[in-house]
């Protein structure tokens, strides 16, 4: 298949052309040809499926049983159904098998903030697992950036939820779309790898605790899980850990009531590889099926459970409909590839692997346009670190030895074997070639002789100094600190004290401490590669001589004290969330930390203007913005009444303007303050969209707002409530309040429901529009009984203000005087007359 975007090869031009990504279709890899089915229909066909099944096949069913993928289902041969393939990983087909693309990391496309690349790589993804056969990829991996140690933080999508969810919903669709059924892992609060499958106490089989209260709960950790099952995904994988002192994969509270029961998901649960536990304990709280099914515990070990009624068979019967239901709901059952794991599945995927790699690339600082270079009067480059080359070995066929060497993803099972791999030292000098330039390298960074030298070397005094560190980790590894590896932070210190232009690439799995030498005045350029796949030298080429102008911004802050951040992994096997819905620049807000750079950050070779921002109901006719950028937050294939959740109520309209002399991006964030009663931090991430803008050009953007991004969780009334108050929008270009480029606070709710008339006290009041005499009251005539009768929600922008709220009907007469229907029942609580601004009662 050709791609519609424009590649990015060999486009080059002294005068520096800029290259975006704005062509690039939305949808480029719908298969046509994938059956796929509601959610209702497939339920169906599983039901007829095991009603032909004996018990004991169904018994056998709910554990993995041996085969050439990570996981495996059993066939059942009468049936002609020949079993289901699970395979890592959330970045490509993994677990080391041949001819496959190593797509750029979780952490890398996320810090594109670009919902069609989002799309576009899980689709990519989706054609490879197809084109082998595998039924099930394991992936997307949603656990949050709590820890800057985690092992895993690579895999993930950063630290906030929102951002981390639209990932995930988009993963799943792109996945899905070709007909592979997603993995939503790993649930939930797998934050660190340390102590994930230990406990001293209990056995070498129990891992830590997440101990975590229900507002966090909803808001920061189940959110991107949430996202995945609205985008329709078939499974989900209980993790290792404890949730508050109960194994996550026998957990009836996260399984069954949060997941199965609020959520609606309606596919299976599958254990992570020997996070199951117990058997019969984790059928009934809610598992579906034992991965990879070695430790007896399910499969047939539940046939005698079953005989003796500790389980019923119509839980077992639950079990298989749904481990069948995404395969029928996907069309799997007609004309699916059969199973060859090293079949090549690549096609030109890498042609998308490298622009996706480009622009999730982050420059950081860039002080006196130093990039991208000018290669007409710049001609002599130094290149320094191991991080610049490949490993010595070659390419590591299990993810493990990245400790020296260009990184292109993590270690662990998330990693997948790439066929080829150009590191930036072999592109850097291919460039030269190409162009001209002179350039001289020392990739052993132990050899400080060759290093001296190599800074002496007259010809290249008053050149470029490119410097290239490194951080790596893995699944089952979380990091010591949050230093550059192999004394990366020495390498620039040295070149730096010698070189007027040192250039440092920072290629990382998550959070790094930059202090040894940010402030150094002759590091004139920071950027940030993250971890952008096999491309890694082709993209860092494109950024550093400006044939792609810089677009990516971080997805976690990066903090001037690793003890700045506030939480970490723990030792002591009870990981305490004790920050609450306080994370990463959150809780950088609340408690006034400056950072050393915020989350959503990144620069630009180009400059932008902002304007016009408008906030509108939606429906509104007038105020929808005809915006190609719309933000897109369509509902699931099937997830029954939750739908309603989805939908925007609001939208945000405003002007975004390229000011400067060259093509580029940049990525508005909106983000929320919520009415006091929410408990909220100062701000959170609920909107943002990549606009691609030629010099000179303006779009209008359009965000919008659903009910679930202006709600808070109510932990009383254990549901999500619109707060009542005033809300205010602001968009900026990252979590610094400095970055925000235009606010508007006119955004107000009024909500009254059932559950918010506390203490059955009647709620009334008035909107009048303003510069208008008219007010709309709206009063309930009636007390309010048990149960209450009131279910109304009313809510408005600056065209209203409230002007009363008591415990009467008030409403203004012909003379324009208040006057009151005599109906009181009894004061209101200083929490409703606070929260509607009773200093303005008449
Ligand atoms: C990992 C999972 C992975 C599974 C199968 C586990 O160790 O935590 O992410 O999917 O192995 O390889």
């Amino acid at each position: 298949m050709m791609y519609d975007y424009i590649v990015l090869i060999g486009i080059l031009s002294t005068c520096f052309s800029f290259t975006n990504s704005a062509s690039i279709p939305t949808q480029p890899y719908k298969i046509t040809n994938v059956v796929t089915r509601s959610w209702d229909e497939a339920i169906a066909l599983a039901k007829g499926f095991a009603t032909q099944m004996t018990l004991e096949e169904k018994c056998n069913m709910t554990a993995g049983v041996g085969g050439h993928c990570a996981g495996f289902v059993s066939p059942v041969p009468h049936l002609n159904f020949g079993g289901l393939c699970f395979q890592d990983s959330p970045s490509g087909v993994g677990d080391g098998v041949q001819f496959s693309t190593a797509f750029v990391a979780g952490i890398h496309i996320a810090a594109t903030w670009d919902r069609d690349l989002f799309y576009q790589r899980a689709a990519a993804i989706g054609q490879e697992f197809r084109g082998k056969g595998v039924h099930f990829a394991l992936g997307p991996m949603m656990n949050i950036d709590r820890n800057a140690l985690h092992g895993r933080n690579w895999e993930g999508f950063g630290a906030d939820p929102y951002l981390s969810g639209e990932n995930s919903y988009y993963y799943v669709k792109g996945l899905q779309d070709q007909g592979v059924v997603a993995t939503a892992k790993h649930y939930i609060c797998n934050e660190q790898e340390s102590n994930r499958t230990y406990h001293p106490k209990t056995g070498p089989s129990q891992g830590y605790s997440a101990n975590l209260d229900d507002k966090t709960m909803h808001e920061i950790y189940l959110w991107p899980f949430a996202a995945s099952v609205a985008a329709g995904a078939g499974s989900v994988m209980c993790s290792y850990n404890q949730v508050n002192g109960t194994q996550a994969c026998q957990n009836n509270k996260i399984l069954n009531e949060l997941l199965k029961d609020e959520l609606q998901f309606q596919g299976n649960v599958m254990s992570d590889w020997g996070a199951t536990k117990v058997g019969v304990e984790s059928a009934l709280g809610g598992l579906d099926i034992e991965m990879p099914g070695r430790d007896g515990l399910m499969g047939y070990a539940l046939l005698p459970a079953v005989k003796n009624g500790s389980i019923t068979e119509a839980r077992i019967n639950d079990m298989i409909i749904r481990i069948l239901a995404p395969y029928f709901l996907l069309g799997q059952d007609q004309d699916y590839p059969s199973l060859n794991l090293n079949n090549d599945a690549t096609r030109d995927h890498y042609l998308l692997n490298r622009h996706i790699g480009t622009a999730g690339i982050i420059l950081l600082k860039n002080i006196d346009n130093t990039l991208p270079f000018n290669m007409n009067t710049e001609k002599f480059y130094s290149i320094y670190g191991s991080a610049a080359s490949r490993y010595n070995d070659g390419v590591d066929p299990h993810g493990l030895d990245g400790l020296d060497g260009a990184l292109y993803q993590g270690g662990g099972s998330g990693y997948v074997r790439p066929t080829y791999f150009i590191d930036p030292l072999t592109a850097l000098l291919t460039k030269a070639r190409d162009f001209h330039l002179q350039i001289q390298y020392v990739v052993d960074q132990d050899d400080y002789v060759a290093i001296n030298y190599s800074l002496e070397n007259s010809g290249f005094l008053g050149g470029k100094c490119l410097v290239f560190i490194n951080a790596w980790s893995s699944e089952g590894r979380d990091r010591h600190n949050l230093f550059a590896y192999h004394n990366g932070d020495k390498l620039v210190n040295t070149i730096a004290a010698r070189c007027a232009s040192t250039i440092v690439i920072v290629n990382s799995v998550s959070q790094l401490n930059l202090e040894a030498w940010i402030e150094n005045s002759n590091v004139t350029a920071v950027v940030w590669s993250g971890l952008p796949g096999p491309e890694y030298g082709s993209a860092i080429v494109d950024i550093l001589f400006g044939n792609y102008n810089p677009g990516g911004k971080l997805v976690f802050t990066i903090a001037k004290n690793d003890s700045d951040y506030g939480t970490n992994i723990t030792e002591t096997y009870n990981s305490n969330y004790t920050e609450g819905v306080f994370l990463d620049y959150r809780h950088f807000d609340k408690n006034n930390i400056i950072p050393r750079y915020y989350f959503g950050y990144g620069l630009s070779y180009t400059t932008f203007s902002f304007s016009a921002l408008m906030i509108s109901k939606v429906g509104q006719e007038n105020h929808i913005s005809q915006s190609l950028y719309r933000q897109r937050r369509v509902s699931s294939y099937s997830n029954k009444a939750l739908l309603r959740f989805y939908e925007s109520v609001y939208s945000i309209t405003f002007t975004i303007t390229n000011i400067g002399n060259v093509d580029g991006s940049e990525v508005p964030q909106l983000y929320l303050s919520f009415p006091e009663e929410a408990a909220e931090p100062p701000k959170i991430l609920r909107g943002f969209e990549r606009v691609y803008l030629e010099a000179g050009e303006s779009k209008t953007v359009t965000l919008v707002l659903t009910e679930r991004d202006i709600s808070y969780w109510n932990t009383v009334n254990q549901k999500w409530i619109i707060a009542s108050g005033k809300y205010t929008v602001w968009i900026a270009t990252s979590a610094n309040n400095a970055d925000i480029k235009l606010e508007d606070d006119s955004l107000y709710t009024y909500f009254i429901d059932n559950q918010r008339t506390i203490n059955h006290q009647l709620v009334i009041f008035g909107l009048r529009e303003l510069n208008s005499t008219e007010t709309k009251y709206i009063c309930s005539n009636q007390p309010i009984t048990d149960p209450p009768i009131i279910d109304k929600r009313f809510d408005f922008t600056s065209n209203y203000k409230i002007l009363i709220y008591t415990s009467g009907c008030y409403y203004l007469d012909a003379n324009n005087h208040w006057q009151s229907n005599g109906l009181v029942v009894g004061p209101l609580t200083n929490h409703y007359q606070t929260q509607c601004y009773s200093n303005q009662l008449k």
